[in-house]
């Protein structure tokens, strides 16, 4: 089938999920596809932020800990958060950073298995952060970190691997596990399991529990727009709670902060994942945000994530072909994120170009153009604008400047 505009307008006049667009605050003139990496504003976040800041703050001064339910904000977001990731309410805590969270689960998994097992089994080609994070754990731990590619790891499981740590969707190529053979297959040799969520958490519908995942972590401020460093969120398994010795024994994961006791005592729920206290006007533009998902099927919202990743390759093959850009996420929906990525050598000045057109993706070194579908907010006819845009930048090589080629330190 050959694709054009109109196929894309009557495709969004057919989406059940267009009405959500209204929920966001976006420039007219953008079209956004890297809310993969920084979320678009809900348009209700302002105003929550506003009041807490005017009332909260200014008026309530430290009362509002107690009186504006600041103190159990992290469980009350946490159990929002639980419904979209397939948790319950009380093994979801908001805190810190993705990479502190994950630093503190690495280490009590590692932990739980009381140095029987030698080995981190790890993915090469994650995350930056979740290689070091799992590099200083494996260290402190006294474990061996063992990196393998992705079509590895199941194979890679054997008796001596203590934890796997994986990212569910791959930050650069969008390719993503199959969780449940994953974690089936950890558990079979008696490893314990821990998912980074970052590019799946509000990006699909997720079953933690279903899979019987031991661990998760996830990002605040990707496709849970919950705004630039938002607070991440921690997962742990109920069944585990008891066990769970998280090394940044902080003073609100005591069991009576307000006790101030001498001894550390872990408090008995996930609270004992949190450590100190929460960036309280990040953690209300969090919550705030997630109101953006207050009636949504995630089945649906994963249905129209698909369909935009399949336009966008239907519309590579059919408009870029022949212009040295290469697909460079699994063709298999299945197999696939919210993203798409394209490879081609002058990659890094092609999306400068594409961003002076306000089209904004991102660029990944080496030579990676990432595009990512936020269902809540995209169009169809977005995914044809941009593959139109960048077909003309490089056959009219307007990407070829100085201008373009100079590297950001963001990129
Ligand atoms: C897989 C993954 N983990 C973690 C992070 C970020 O961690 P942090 O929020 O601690 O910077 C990212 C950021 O892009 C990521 O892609």
């Amino acid at each position: 089938m050959k694709f054009s505009r109109e196929t894309c307008v009557a495709l969004d006049l057919a989406d059940p999920m267009a009405a959500f667009r209204t929920r966001f605050t976006l420039p007219a003139d953008t079209l956004y596809l890297d809310g993969n990496s920084l979320g678009a504003m809900p348009a209700n976040v302002p105003q929550r932020v506003m009041q807490a800041m005017t009332q909260e703050w200014a008026q309530g001064l430290i009362r509002s800990w107690n009186d504006a339910g600041w103190y159990p904000a992290p469980l009350r977001i946490g159990a929002k958060i639980a419904k979209l990731i397939g948790a319950d309410a009380d093994e979801v805590a908001v805190a810190d950073s993705t990479s502190v969270n994950l630093f503190k689960v690495l280490v009590a998994a590692c932990r739980m298995q009381q140095g029987k097992r030698g080995v981190i089994l790890a993915e090469r080609g994650n995350f930056p952060t979740d290689v070091y994070i799992a590099s200083s754990a494996a260290e402190m731990t006294g474990r061996e970190l063992r990196s393998v590619e992705p079509d590895e790891v199941l194979a890679a499981l054997d008796d001596t691997v203590a934890v796997v740590s994986l990212t569910h969707v791959n930050y650069k190529t969008g390719q993503r596990y199959d969780m449940r053979a994953v974690t089936e297959r950890a558990h079979a040799v008696g490893a314990l399991v821990v998912w980074d969520l970052a590019h799946s958490a509000g990006a699909m519908p997720l079953g933690l529990n279903t899979c019987e995942v031991d661990f998760a972590v996830g990002c605040g401020y990707k496709y849970l727009n919950g705004g630039p460093g938002a607070p991440s969120f921690v997962f742990v398994a109920r069944r585990h709670l008891p066990q769970v010795q998280q090394p940044l024994t902080g003073w609100l994961g005591h069991a009576e902060p307000f006790a101030f006791t001498h001894e550390f005592m872990p408090h008995a729920g996930i609270e004992r994942m949190l450590a100190g206290t929460p960036p309280m006007l990040a953690m209300i533009a969090l919550e705030a945000a997630l109101e953006a998902f207050d009636g949504v099927d995630m089945q649906v919202l994963r249905d129209k994530s698909v369909a935009l990743g399949n336009l966008f390759i239907d519309l590579f093959d059919q408009e870029l072909a022949g212009m040295g850009c290469v697909l460079r996420s699994p063709r298999n929906a299945d197999e696939r994120g919210s993203q798409v990525s394209l490879g081609h050598a002058e990659g890094y000045a092609i999306m400068q170009a594409l961003i002076a057109r306000n089209i904004i993706g991102d660029f990944r070194a080496p030579d990676i153009l990432r595009f990512g579908f936020t269902p809540l907010y995209l169009r169809y006819i977005d995914v044809w604008d941009t593959i139109a845009a960048l077909k003309d930048i490089i056959a009219s090589r307007a990407w070829d400047t100085p201008e373009f080629k100079a590297k950001k330190s963001v990129t």
